[in-house]
């Protein structure tokens, strides 16, 4: 026997390749059917939970509004929402008499931090926006919130004018952010000094929104007086 073969290390042993595979495989497989699991069955609580906090966002920004009916916008008209119809959700408000109150839709832009989205109000009679709710932000405590707990902030929302053109291909008049303290027109947004980015994130993703939206409820008003 050569020295050589004195000094061999001695045999080690090793999991067959085959066995390794396959046990991960299986792990890998548990570990995506939990995944799926678990999301088909907190989809339909999540989805339940939104529509319930719209619906009462919808009642605070609509008081007299004691039922509700949701439509949907695409293709440049408004329908009744039901199943497979996609589009931009409209929620619209009656009151005890049956008469529509006011109309709820979503809105969203990007904040300081992250996208900021809302729920605002819409007034087609006085063609204005009389109000929002956050549904989600995550803007910092203290500056950006503001938006929702500035009071000199919030009055912008009493009547703010959202009125369609002529040929109702926009607004009338841009909603605008002006710096604080300057605000001259009912279309204006006075902002929060110190908060620019936050007030203007509100204005950008109501102007946005009604740029489109106005003129459209206002074409199709007797479909959304005729829902209750
Ligand atoms: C830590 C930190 C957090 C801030 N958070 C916000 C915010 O949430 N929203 C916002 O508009 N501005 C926020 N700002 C301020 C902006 O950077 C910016 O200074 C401000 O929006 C400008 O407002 P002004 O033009 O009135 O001075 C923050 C600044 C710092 C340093």
């Amino acid at each position: 026997m050569s020295q050589a073969d004195n000094l061999a290390p001695p045999p080690v042993e090793t999991t067959p390749s085959f066995n390794m595979l396959r046990t991960l495989g299986l792990v890998a497989t548990i570990s995506g059917l939990l995944v799926v699991l678990s999301f088909r069955v907190t989809e339909p609580m999540i989805e339940q939970n939104k529509r319930e906090a719209i619906e009462r966002a919808l009642f605070r920004l609509v008081p007299d509004a004691v039922s509700r009916r949701d439509f949907i916008a695409s293709d440049n008209r408004i329908q009744p929402a039901g199943e497979g119809i996609d589009g931009e959700k409209l929620y619209a408000g009656y009151g005890q008499d049956g008469k529509l109150k006011g109309i709820a839709l979503e809105a969203a832009a990007p904040g300081y931090q992250d996208v900021i989205r809302i729920l605002y109000a819409y007034d087609p009679y006085c063609q204005c926006i009389r109000g929002f709710e956050v549904l989600k932000m995550a803007e910092t405590p203290g500056i950006g919130d503001k938006i929702i707990k500035d009071p000199a902030f919030l009055m912008n929302f009493e009547a703010l004018q959202a009125r369609p053109n002529a040929d109702g291909s926009g607004l009338e008049q841009a909603i605008v952010p002006v710096k604080h303290g300057t605000k001259t027109q009912p279309w204006q947004i006075d902002a929060i000094s110190g908060a620019t980015i936050s007030s203007n994130a509100i204005a950008r993703m109501l102007n946005d929104k009604s740029q489109l939206m106005s003129p459209l409820i206002q074409r199709n008003l007797a479909l959304l007086e005729n829902g209750a």
